[in-house]
């Protein structure tokens, strides 16, 4: 929702001056004073805006503020610059009316500050887009070049505008802008030549001396040190807070911006140039033949260099400052200038130079920022011009801009009661007629046609005969004596001929703004304004475009004889032209004023402010403003304010806003003569009635804040409370739920401990007592039992004899025996000894029987099985049977070899033709022929030997040749060595001291190692003279080889290699044999 706010709004003072009660000077300063202490700059009288010079930058213009007035309404913020250029935007936009915003005050009261702001709030506001912000940027940029040139540091305000400006910003439908004029009034070019004590020449002097690069300085011929410039006031060069350098490249940039040219910008600086050359320029008397001086030009370099900057003639340019030519009637006439002729020369064209290069800049200006479209615009114009001056020393300028100053006063008197009296009308309220100062009597006495002082003037300036200023003041003397604004001490008027504050040599003005005492001297002149014809022409014959342009009179195929308008008539042309054109404009005031006199902030000058506030005629303006009705609303906002002050209208009025004024109104017992009821508005008499409603409506607002406050309390309370008691009940609910699910919990073990023992209970009772019915029973039964075999044997026992029963007994165990037998016969085994099968046992009683039987059929089947063996195969079984009393369960290789027949001859030996040889060195029969492999010492690898047994020997032949390589006779071995695990290594150990031992044990291998230690085993047995030989059966056994005793070591190896058994050389003394686990 919307904020509606009021300037009546945290006021400090009042807001609007209407509103001042009492109303007097004294309070009305009073009010200014105060809200000035609080930085409340601005005042509003009616819509008439007071602005008061703060001389320091206030944050009230940064672009917030900008949006928070934008689009508002005038009376709806507290007062501010914004606000008027906020109504004046809106009403040229929405209402399609044209603005002028008309900004007055006296010199340094922040005029030209103000336009600006007006300016760039403007252009904040309206429409954006490239072309748009071209166009405000053009706008803004041409204040810097105007105020480069066109400003300058005056006791009174460092940054004095010394012209007159009047700019016209244009735009479209929309309210975006499309482009502008200025129009220049005046600018006081005396200052150029002259600047009083404390002052200084125009701006761009110094900005280009100390801000130009020294390229240009150089190009321009010029040195930067101000004092070598004789226009260039020395005491004041440099001023506090400004610095020129810069503001030179600013006013390079907007030039830029603003779209002037570097050839432009070069020529319009090598004027300023020129125009400090000139002032260097001196002349020296020269006496002619004649008696007549003559003037001469001291040092010709300046005017070398002025001429080469301006590309002029110097000989042209010497000779216009030496002679004057005078045409009449189609004559020439030459006349010499003496010094004072040559300097005025001089000066005049100077002041020309600077004037016309100014109005150029205007009019180049105006190119550029001029509306490109050919449609309606709308206008706002805004009205920056020099402020009322009162010097000790005043001449024809302040004159001129006093006068200004008055038609302006005049306008705004004019505007403001027609406004007043339109919108009385407008609204349909009675008109009464105000008593007010009308400043038209001093314009009058200024301008008018006949008698007017710019009018006679003129006269003076054109009449032929000596014209001095002197001649001027006695003819104002004779014409305006009686003119009551008019004070002379020559005048008809003998009040003032002993008035000793007015010299001779001057007349007064009573001004509206003060009395001003203008001193004759230069007025002639000045009005003449006069450029001799021969400066004119040389200038037209420079070879300088810029120059030819600024100087067209002195086309010589242009001559005119007719004397230029004089300047006072010219202003009076333009000031009529401008207050014409401000006439068809709505107005809008910002009515400056300057707090104190020493340019310093904080500091507010009551007498000064009061002096301002007579002349600005604020008084008369709150006055008329009140006149009628000091206050006035439209209704809608007014209803808005005060709704709340009614019953009936507090909170919402559903009808028309004036009926519901009118309720409000006639509710709070208004007195009827201190309203009235307009077609929009309300208008209301007397401030005291408004700040009563004000009291009221602060009143009321309190109450209702209390009345909100408490409501809200109450339902903050009630809300807290609520909660609270919804989380109470919450937890409760959740507590209550806990402790009975508990109390269940407790109830429900305690129920079923309780149930347990019950059941238990009821259980055993009934185990107890099914087991005695089952005893019961059991007893009955048995007893019954007993009862019936006695009942039996009692019946039976006179059927059978004493030893009947042994006698059955015998006969049924022989019978069953008989049976078993029998059967036995039928189901036994087969005859092979390797059968284990048996038939079962019938009867316990028969069980060492039937193991019985089972051993005798089985030796009996044995020997049966023998008795069929031949004598070879005798042999082979009995040495399978000492192969397994020598090695069964003491040898892992014995299991493999129980299944494999003894072959003996694997060699086939007597056979084999390859083997003949070696057949033929064995004398006896061979048992035994193998290959096997004789591990060698030094490596643990083998060598393939042909393994031969006999009766007696041991003979081991190369396996290739057949060649004997040992033959150990059989009493020589002393003993055999094997491990136990599954590898065919063994050593034959020999005795000794025999020569067989002399070259060592053998480690042999072989497959067939159970057949042949067997075998060895066997021949010494059978051999009478041969000692047992000793089997040695370990993992670890020593072997004499040769000197050394070698550890043969066997070890349970991982398989790999193809489970093949490893022998390795550990070290000297340790032959390592891996016998892999899946050997076994
Ligand atoms: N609103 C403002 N905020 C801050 N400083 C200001 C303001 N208005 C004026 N000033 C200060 O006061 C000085 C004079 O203001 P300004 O040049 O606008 O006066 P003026 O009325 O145009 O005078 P003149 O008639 O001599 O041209 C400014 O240079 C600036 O320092
Ligand atoms: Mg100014």
């Amino acid at each position: 929702m919307e904020v509606k706010t009021s300037l009546l709004d945290n006021m400090i003072g009042v807001g609007d001056m209407v509103l001042l009660e009492p109303l007097s000077e004294d309070s009305f300063i009073d009010n200014l004073r105060k809200r000035f202490d609080h930085n409340e700059i601005y005042t509003y009288i009616g819509s008439v805006v007071i602005s008061i010079n703060p001389y320091r930058s206030l944050p009230i213009f940064t672009p917030d503020k900008v949006e928070e007035y934008r689009n508002r309404n005038f009376y709806e913020l507290s007062p501010h610059i914004y606000a008027l250029a906020d109504e004046a935007y809106s009403s040229l936009r929405d209402q399609d009316k044209d603005q002028c915003i008309l900004i007055t005050g006296e010199s340094g009261a922040g005029k030209t500050e103000a336009s600006k702001l007006v300016m760039s709030y403007v252009a904040a506001v309206c429409g954006k887009g490239q072309e748009v912000n071209k166009v405000k940027e053009q706008l803004l940029q041409s204040n810097p070049v105007l105020e480069a040139f066109g400003n300058a540091k005056t006791v009174r305000n460092d940054n004095s505008s010394r012209f007159g400006k009047y700019m016209d910003i244009e735009f479209d439908f929309k309210g975006d802008p499309l482009g502008g004029v200025i129009s220049n009034y005046l600018l006081e070019k005396s200052r150029v030549v002259k600047q009083p004590r404390g002052e200084r020449n125009f701006h761009i002097f110094y900005q280009l001396l100390s801000g130009a690069s020294d390229d240009t300085i150089k190009k321009l011929k010029l040195e930067r040190d101000v004092s070598k410039y004789n226009y260039l006031s020395l005491d004041s060069a440099t001023v506090n807070g400004l610095d020129d350098a810069a503001n030179f490249r600013t006013l390079r940039n907007a030039m830029q911006i603003v779209g002037f040219m570097e050839d432009e910008m070069q020529s319009v600086l090598e004027l300023v140039a020129a125009v400090l050359k000139l002032g260097n320029i001196e002349f020296k008397p020269e006496s002619r033949c004649n008696g007549i001086d003559e003037s001469r030009i001291k040092d010709k370099n300046d005017l070398k260099e002025m001429c080469e900057l301006l590309g002029v003639e110097q000989s042209v340019l010497e000779r216009a400052f030496s002679f004057r030519t005078v045409e009449a009637k189609m004559e020439k006439v030459s006349t010499t200038l003496n010094v004072a002729q040559a300097y005025y020369a001089r000066d005049a064209l100077a002041k020309n130079l600077y004037s016309r290069l100014f109005s150029w800049l205007v009019t180049r200006i105006n190119e550029s920022i001029k509306a490109q479209a050919k449609t309606r615009h709308k206008v706002m114009g805004v009205l920056d011009i020099y402020g009322f001056e009162i010097f000790e020393d005043n001449s024809f300028e302040q004159f001129i801009i006093n006068y200004c100053n008055e038609k302006l006063q005049q306008i705004f008197i004019e505007l403001t009661l027609r406004e007043e009296q339109e919108e009385y009308v407008r609204e349909g309220i009675e008109w009464t007629n105000i008593e007010y100062f009308n400043n038209a009597i001093i314009c009058d006495l200024i301008e008018n046609n006949q008698n007017g002082i710019l009018a006679m003037l003129d006269e003076e300036c054109l009449r032929p005969g000596t014209v001095t200023d002197e001649t001027f003041l006695d003819k104002l003397n004779t014409i305006c004596a009686e003119h009551q604004h008019f004070e002379s001490r020559l005048s008809k008027n003998s009040k003032f001929l002993t008035d000793h504050s007015l010299p001779h040599n001057c007349f007064r003005i009573q001004h509206y703004a003060g009395k001003v005492l203008y001193r004759v001297e230069g007025f002639v002149d000045k009005n003449n304004d006069l450029l001799y014809r021969d400066l004119s022409q040389a200038m037209y014959k420079a070879n300088h475009s810029l120059i030819k342009q600024l100087f067209p009179e002195g086309n010589p195929a242009k001559v005119n004889l007719k004397r230029p308008p004089t300047a006072g008539f010219q202003f009076k042309h333009s000031v009529g032209t401008l207050m014409r054109n401000l006439q068809t404009k709505n107005p809008n005031y910002i009515r400056c004023i300057k707090p104190n006199d020493k340019k310093a902030s904080h500091i507010f000058t009551d007498s000064l402010v009061g002096h301002q506030v007579r002349y600005l005629g604020l008084m008369e303006n709150v006055r008329v403003r009140r006149a009628g009705y000091a206050f006035r609303q439209p209704y809608e906002p007014c209803l808005e304010r005060y709704k709340m002050l009614c019953k009936r209208t507090w909170p919402h009025w559903r009808g028309p806003a004036r009926e519901g004024v009118e309720v409000l109104m006639t509710d709070l017992q208004v007195n009827p003569e201190e309203f009235s009821y307009g077609r929009s508005k309300i208008f209301i008499r007397n401030p005291r009635t408004l700040f009563s409603l004000e009291e009221r409506r602060k009143q009321c607002l309190e109450d209702l804040a209390t009345l909100i406050q408490k409501i809200y309390r109450g339902w903050k309370c009630r809300t807290r409370f609520l909660l609270l008691k919804q989380s109470q009940i919450t937890v409760a609910a959740w507590y209550r739920r806990y402790a009975q699910q508990k109390k269940y919990k407790r109830i429900k073990s305690a129920t079923t401990v309780v149930q347990s023992y019950t059941r238990g209970w009821q259980a055993r009772k009934l185990l107890r007592e099914l087991k005695h019915q089952k005893r019961c029973k059991e007893a009955a039964t048995t007893i019954a039992a007993y009862w019936h075999g006695t009942q039996v044997r009692r019946e039976y026992r006179k059927f059978f004899r004493a030893n009947a029963g042994k006698k059955i007994y015998d006969f049924i165990i022989q019978r069953i025996i008989q049976k078993y037998l029998l059967g036995l016969r039928s189901s036994t085994p087969s005859m092979s000894p390797i059968d284990g099968s048996w038939p079962s046992r019938p009867h316990l009683f028969l069980d060492q029987t039937h193991t019985e039987l089972r051993r005798i059929f089985h030796l009996w089947r044995c020997k049966k099985y023998r008795s069929q063996f031949t004598e070879e195969r005798r042999a082979v079984y009995e040495e399978k049977l000492e192969a397994s009393e020598l090695f069964k369960d003491k040898k892992s290789l014995y299991a493999s070899s129980v299944s494999q027949p003894f072959k003996g001859d694997y060699l086939e030996i007597t056979k084999n033709p390859k083997y003949q040889k070696l057949n033929n060195v064995m004398e006896e029969k061979v048992l035994l022929a193998d290959v096997v492999s004789k591990i060698n010492r030094a490596n643990g690898k083998g060598t393939a030997r042909i393994f031969l047994l006999t009766k007696k020997n041991v003979v081991l032949a190369d396996q290739k040749t057949g060649q004997v390589k040992a033959s150990v006779p059989l009493p020589d071995v002393s003993s055999v060595s094997v491990s136990t695990q599954s590898d065919g290594f063994f050593a034959l150990k020999l005795k000794e001291g025999t020569a067989s031992a002399v070259k060592g044990d053998f480690l042999l291998s072989s497959e067939h190692l159970i057949e042949i230690i067997t075998k060895l085993h066997r021949v010494g047995t059978t051999a009478a003279e041969m000692e047992r030989l000793n089997i040695d059966i370990s993992d670890e056994f020593l072997v004499q080889f040769k000197q050394d005793k070698v550890c043969v070591k066997f070890i349970q190896g991982a398989p790999k290699n193809g489970n093949s058994v490893s022998c390795k050389r550990k070290n000297n003394r340790l032959l390592e044999v891996s016998v892999p686990t899946t050997a076994a």
